[in-house]
């Protein structure tokens, strides 16, 4: 899989709504943003939040967090007015839009003609603009793979755990935490691992969605690492206080950074050693070959792009 994606182990939503909270955002250390027109924006109250997005994007102040904005899913009557306007009114700001409630590729592919109309109406570059589709439901989890290689502009595969779990009547009402009466494992690891195959079949990020009690740092570490550890990129924060936590939990530990470019350099030394041929080698007490190569690039590139 591809490295060269931007960092996004916080993803933090902000209210397109509220001019405070974009301000508040802009200097956060969150490594992407996205400012919602969905539902963190009542429907009277869409229509001034779409020109509050333009004109906060439009501003200086903005540091180099990746900049999302969350439009209204092809179900509803406003996906068109709401890429229309922030996409004409500040796409050379905007890196990405993320459609949420993708059911299937055609959802994908129509965001991708519209936003190739809107950039050349315009005259921005075509094709720069991102798609992260939100996978929400049953029928997205089932055509994934579709909806994953549907637009060259999808970077990312989003976990959408309240509409999901809503929409498969799971027995919770707290997002992130386990349904009560189930005591076999971990409720959502099937859910995430089929995200995450269909990320790392195509080349995506795969980035868990938001844990709900924002007033429990600890419970929201734990719900992190959970996806941390199978191997997503991110997970969104819905208040600052979670994004420290975020940046942490999907870096590499500095020691496991460590060991990892110890692996790569000392496979290189000896790979250069036998002239180039490639095989197992000791380091220290442990054997490591191509794959143990592998698994330290992984943990290496991880760690770059977090600055370590
Ligand atoms: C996010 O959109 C969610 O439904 O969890
Ligand atoms: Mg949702």
């Amino acid at each position: 899989m591809s490295f060269s994606f931007r960092p996004r182990r916080s993803v933090l939503a902000v209210p397109g709504s509220s001019r405070k909270m974009i301000d508040k955002a802009k200097g956060l250390p969150a490594d992407a943003l996205f400012l919602d027109l969905e539902d963190a924006v009542s429907p009277l109250a869409k229509e001034q939040a779409r020109t509050t997005i333009v004109e906060a994007l439009n501003e200086d102040g903005w540091g180099d967090q990746l900049k999302v904005v969350r439009v209204n899913d092809w179900t509803t009557d406003a996906t068109y007015l709401d890429v229309a306007a922030v996409v004409g009114g500040a796409g050379a700001h905007l890196d990405a839009i993320l459609l949420p409630k993708v059911p299937d590729a055609s959802h994908v592919k129509a965001l991708d003609l519209l936003l190739t109309q809107v950039e050349k109406a315009h005259g921005l570059e075509v094709g720069r603009i991102g798609i992260e589709p939100q996978i929400e439901d049953a029928l997205g989890l089932t055509n994934i793979n579709e909806i994953a290689t549907a637009s060259p502009r999808v970077q990312t595969l989003v976990f959408g755990p309240a509409d999901f779990m809503a929409s498969i009547n799971m027995r919770t009402l707290v997002v992130g935490e386990q349904p009560e009466g189930y005591d076999r494992g971990d409720a959502y690891h099937h859910i995430l691992m089929t995200i995450l195959m269909a990320a790392r079949a195509h080349g995506l990020q795969a980035i868990d969605g938001p844990y709900l009690q924002i007033r429990d740092v600890e419970a929201f570490r734990r719900s992190a690492q959970r996806s941390a550890a199978l191997g997503f990129d991110g997970k969104w924060v819905l208040h600052p206080s979670q994004i420290d936590a975020a940046n942490e939990v999907f870096s590499p530990r500095q020691e496991d950074y460590d060991k990892a470019e110890m692996i790569l350099d000392a496979y290189e030394w000896h790979t250069s050693a036998a002239g180039g041929a490639r095989g197992a080698a000791m380091l220290g007490d442990e054997m490591i070959d191509e794959a143990s190569r592998k698994m330290a690039l992984v943990i290496s590139a991880k760690g770059r792009a977090a600055g370590m």
